[in-house]
């Protein structure tokens, strides 16, 4: 709550020393439409995101801007919980077009190293151009000369330069959740120049690594005007700085929330549950994912299938719970992947389970936030191995949801979350089902000491950076 406070009467500082409101600008909105007693009200949406900007909007006065959820006509402006809340209308065509295929079959998959093949068509390109300039307009109307606007993501990148034009009179900076590719990726982009033109509209301009940053302003380099050095490229005749800000999680209330009696209590449940073995001493392997392709959890079941092949631990010495978002259902490869990863579930458990012992639990839903944390708590070893991975907050979710010095993190070398867990964590190469097989082993195995060793390094990182922190630098640097 201190935490909260201090960033909350930072960002007034900041705020009033300007004058200036703060408007947020992001795909989703901060909350949905849900029945409640027969009635439709607005309710928040957890998530990182909206968990720290909330007091900063709640205590300037400030608004957020973004997509409803749901296609068609929106509602208009509203407050909610003293926020201002300005809904952005997106038809179902423009929604197939801009969510579905430019920012999900085009831009998501190129970002993410091409683990499937991007598609670019001119056909999704003009509404992504459309819904973008609706954000910017609806921008527009929302801010009074000096005001901060903080927009986010991939879907959201040409709002900084369309912005600019409309109202060259506020700050605005621009935060990309997702990694920034290396250049001879991007360079595949039909609309490479307009993207980086468009992300250049703002003042700052956030990554969350440093190579994500040195990807971009090499990009910019090469296909803009702009030149200069990262922290202060000139573009058209503009000073933009262009910087890694690590994203991160509300550690104190994830560690609350962890050590709180009902997580404790359903995280012995689901350890007695699961741990039911000949030897009642079964270790849990834990995966917590949106069903996405980059997470790898379609190699994931592939290592954990080979080490119990190997037959140097069986499936009455561990267990591998995979717990799966449902996610962008729309799009057909994350529809295969689906059919893929239900299959490799059933295969293992074919192979390896028995009645009343089942080798892979394969859970396809969204948790309660506490009952997620009942998983991070009973589980001996979080397996987090995404194929590349701008952050990935589960990690530290994890991290912080532990008690004492429990638990092992085996972390993809491609999560963004490397750069800070790096020393903690066993470190994998993601797309290599030996190594992940053997690492799954070793970290089945760690002797007590170097579990608490390195438990007691992530446990440093994770308190290090908390997503206060994050949101504070970046508005520190928005506002100098
Ligand atoms: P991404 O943003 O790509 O989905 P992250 O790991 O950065 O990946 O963030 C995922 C967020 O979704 C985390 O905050 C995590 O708590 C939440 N989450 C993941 N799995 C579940 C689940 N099964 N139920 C509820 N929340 C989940
Ligand atoms: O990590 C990128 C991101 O867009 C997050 O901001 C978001 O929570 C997640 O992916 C889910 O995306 P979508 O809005 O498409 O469901």
């Amino acid at each position: 709550m201190l935490l909260w406070s201090l960033i909350a009467t930072r960002s007034q500082e900041i705020a009033m020393s300007r004058k200036s409101r703060l408007v947020i600008v992001a795909n989703r909105l901060p909350v949905k439409r849900v029945k409640r007693k027969g009635k439709l009200v607005w309710e928040t949406s957890p998530g990182g995101l909206v968990t720290a900007m909330t007091p900063i909007l709640n205590d300037t006065g400030g608004s957020w801007v973004g997509w409803s959820g749901a296609a068609g006509k929106a509602p208009p402006a509203f407050t909610h919980e003293n926020m201002r809340v300005h809904p952005v209308p997106i038809s179902a065509e423009q929604l197939e077009k801009f969510y579905g295929g430019f920012s999900n079959t085009t831009l998501w998959p190129l970002y993410h190293d091409s683990v499937r093949t991007p598609q670019f068509h001119r056909r999704w390109w003009w509404p992504y151009v459309d819904v973008n300039r609706r954000f910017a307009e609806a921008v527009a109307d929302e801010v009074s000369p000096g005001d901060m606007v903080w927009v986010h993501d991939y879907q959201l990148q040409l709002v900084p330069g369309m912005l600019r034009e409309l109202r060259p009179d506020v700050r605005i900076g621009f935060f990309l959740h997702i990694p920034f590719p290396p250049e001879e990726l991007f360079a595949q982009l039909p609309w490479r120049r307009e993207i980086l033109a468009g992300m250049l509209g703002a003042d700052v301009v956030g990554f969350q690594t440093p190579s994500s940053a040195r990807n971009f302003a090499s990009a910019a380099k090469l296909y803009t005007e702009a030149k200069g050095p990262e922290r202060g490229m000139d573009f058209r005749g503009r000073k933009v700085r262009v910087q890694a800000f690590p994203i991160s999680i509300d550690v104190k209330h994830m560690e609350q929330v962890g050590m709180s009696a009902p997580v404790t209590d359903l995280a012995t449940q689901l350890r007695t549950d699961l741990a039911s073995s000949r030897t009642g001493d079964r270790r849990v392997l834990l995966g917590v994912d949106r069903l996405d392709y980059t997470k790898g959890i379609d190699i994931r079941l592939r290592a954990f299938e080979e080490l119990l092949t190997r037959g140097s631990l069986t499936a009455d010495d561990c267990v591998l719970v995979q717990v799966a978002v449902p996610s962008r259902e729309s799009v057909d490869d994350y529809a295969e992947l689906r059919a893929y990863v239900e299959r490799l579930s059933g295969r293992i458990n074919g192979q390896f389970g028995r009645p009343g012992r089942a080798a892979v639990h394969y859970l396809y839903r969204s948790l309660p936030f506490e009952e997620l944390a009942a998983y991070y708590r009973m589980a001996d070893v979080m397996v987090v191995t995404p194929l590349r991975d701008g952050m990935n907050l589960v990690a530290k979710e994890y991290v912080a949801a532990n008690e004492g010095d429990t638990g092992t993190l085996v972390l993809s070398e491609f999560a963004g979350a490397a750069h800070e867990l790096g020393s903690g964590a066993l470190l994998v190469n993601p797309h290599d089902v030996d190594g992940l097989a053997a690492t799954m082993e070793m970290a089945l195995t760690l002797d007590d000491r170097e579990r608490q060793r390195r438990m007691g390094l992530l446990r440093q990182a994770v308190r290090k950076n908390t997503v206060f922190g994050w949101a504070e630098s970046f508005l520190e640097a928005l506002a100098s």
